[in-house]
């Protein structure tokens, strides 16, 4: 299994039965220009909540791809509005874990607001847990350091994409600590960089992440890395 990094927190998965890809926003991203979006063929699109820097070719990939598109219930409903037909869209809610052809994804809590990039009731922020082949991985997606975390430690989590931008979400002291409250060692860094606000120190946050223990990945736009 592989992770692709396409900048800010999108990212894709190949894994075992299909090819997942979360919170698309790469022709916004200057330091994504790149990438080209029509060669993402996701079998699914995953949406962490609908905050424009996490959905903004959601419409464009899907129509390309076919994708069906797992999100919180009022994100789910911008998403049909945006004309993914509806037996495309997968809408859940916070405990609920959906069967995939890949296996399963569990919507877990975050700590963060939502709303759509048109300023409507988008539901509340998400995370995932997802499970492929022998392997779990969390997609935390945007969110603070919140006691919740400490929910998934005895999941086993091998990977767990964590935001370490600070300002909208949490930074790179609360992610070694939420590493500790999940139990999971390789932490992959997303939502940072991609705006000024969010602009971190990489090698700082390795050395910080790496003397709690942790291996914190910083992945260049465009690369991969084994899972
Ligand atoms: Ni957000
Ligand atoms: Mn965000």
């Amino acid at each position: 299994m592989k992770a692709t990094f396409y900048g800010h927190a999108t990212i894709a998965l190949e894994l075992e039965g299909a090819n997942v890809l979360f919170d698309p926003f790469i022709t916004p991203n200057e330091q994504a220009k790149h990438i080209d979006i029509n060669s993402l063929k996701p079998d699914y699109i995953i949406l962490s909540h609908a905050h424009e820097d996490h959905v903004a070719d959601v419409a464009t990939i899907q129509k390309n791809s076919d994708a069906a598109v797992i999100a919180i219930v009022e994100t789910a409903a911008w998403v049909g509005r945006q004309g993914v037909s509806q037996d495309k869209i997968l809408a859940i809610n916070f405990g609920g874990t959906i069967k995939t052809s890949f296996g399963s994804a569990k919507m877990v809590y975050a700590l963060h607001t939502n709303a759509t990039p048109d300023q409507q009731y988008g539901g509340v922020a998400a995370g995932y847990v997802i499970k492929s082949g022998d392997k779990k991985i969390y997609f935390a997606g945007d969110t603070a350091l919140t006691l919740e975390m400490k929910l998934l430690a005895d999941e086993q989590l091998d990977w767990a994409f964590l935001p370490i931008g600070d300002h909208f979400t949490m930074g790179v002291d609360d992610a070694i600590k939420a590493a500790g409250f999940i139990n999971c060692k390789n932490i992959i860094g997303i939502h940072y960089n991609t705006f000024p606000p969010i602009k971190i120190d990489e090698e700082e946050a390795k050395q910080k992440f790496s003397a709690a223990g942790l291996n914190l990945h910083l992945l260049s736009i465009g690369d991969s890395i084994e899972l």
